[in-house]
């Protein structure tokens, strides 16, 4: 299964996904390879954090744009049972490259509409990358949601019109995961009883459940979406 965790708005929660996605498979007992695909190297230094904290459990590499082609990533990927891949925000060929190989691209997205509008460029690489590949499945995740209101009502409906499906599990805006990267930890070992552990083994269970291809609906973009 490789995951990449993508899209063009920075800062929207993409690398802490990615490192307690990563972190979490590890302690389910998959063995879990961690791709730093972005040059600011944020996952790369949760590595050398963790390793330094004797708590690494995944194996971390830098990979660029060439990752998709024959004997890069695919080479590694294979004594993996999970892959997870970190992209750098904006578009451009690194975006493009894990598209090309991922089972799941996952967008995660803020709480409001204006999150939501921030999607659309995304989208658009997406459409495409499924146009050359139909088994890539994408889903948007929403992110860093405050509080406990359900997400605005214009925000999903932005989300919806998008054509693809948004995915049940939401993370909500919690120190907790900020708290477990600096430790070089995953959150569901940092603070397995916090709600955001809880809601990264959802989301989790919830990818894989669609790795699986128990949940389908709505993991294309669809005609009328795209327009
Ligand atoms: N669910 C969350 N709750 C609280 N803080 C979060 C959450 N997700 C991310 N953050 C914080 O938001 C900031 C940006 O997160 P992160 O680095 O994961 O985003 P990113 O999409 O990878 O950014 P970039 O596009 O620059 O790579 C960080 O300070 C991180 O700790
Ligand atoms: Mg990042």
């Amino acid at each position: 299964m490789i995951i990449a965790l993508t899209g063009q708005k920075g800062g929207v929660g993409k690398s802490t996904t990615a490192i307690c996605l990563a972190a979490h498979a590890a302690e389910t007992g998959q063995r879990v390879l961690l791709v730093d695909a972005d040059p600011q190297g944020t996952a790369g230094t949760w590595g050398d954090v963790a390793n330094e904290a004797g708590r690494l459990n995944v194996t971390v590499i830098a990979m660029g744009a060439t990752m998709h082609r024959p004997g890069q990533l695919n080479a590694i990927a294979a004594n993996y049972d999970v892959t997870i891949i970190d992209c750098p925000p904006r578009h451009g060929d690194v975006q493009r490259s894990a598209l090309m190989i991922s089972d799941i691209a996952v967008l995660p997205c803020g709480p409001s509409a204006t999150d939501a509008w921030a999607l659309s460029g995304t989208l658009d690489v997406i459409r495409e990358a499924q146009t050359m590949r139909d088994e890539l499945r994408a889903c948007i995740l929403v992110t860093r949601k405050q509080g406990r209101t359900a997400l605005g009502k214009s925000a999903r409906e932005v989300l919806r019109e998008s054509g693809l499906a948004v995915l049940e599990a939401e993370l909500g805006y919690r120190v907790a995961y900020q708290e477990a990267l600096a430790a070089g930890l995953g959150v569901t070992t940092f603070a397995p009883r916090d709600r955001a552990a809880a809601e990264m083994r959802a989301l989790y269970d919830e990818l894989e459940r669609y790795y699986h291809g128990k949940e389908t609906s709505g993991c294309y973009i669809t005609q009328a979406a795209a327009g």
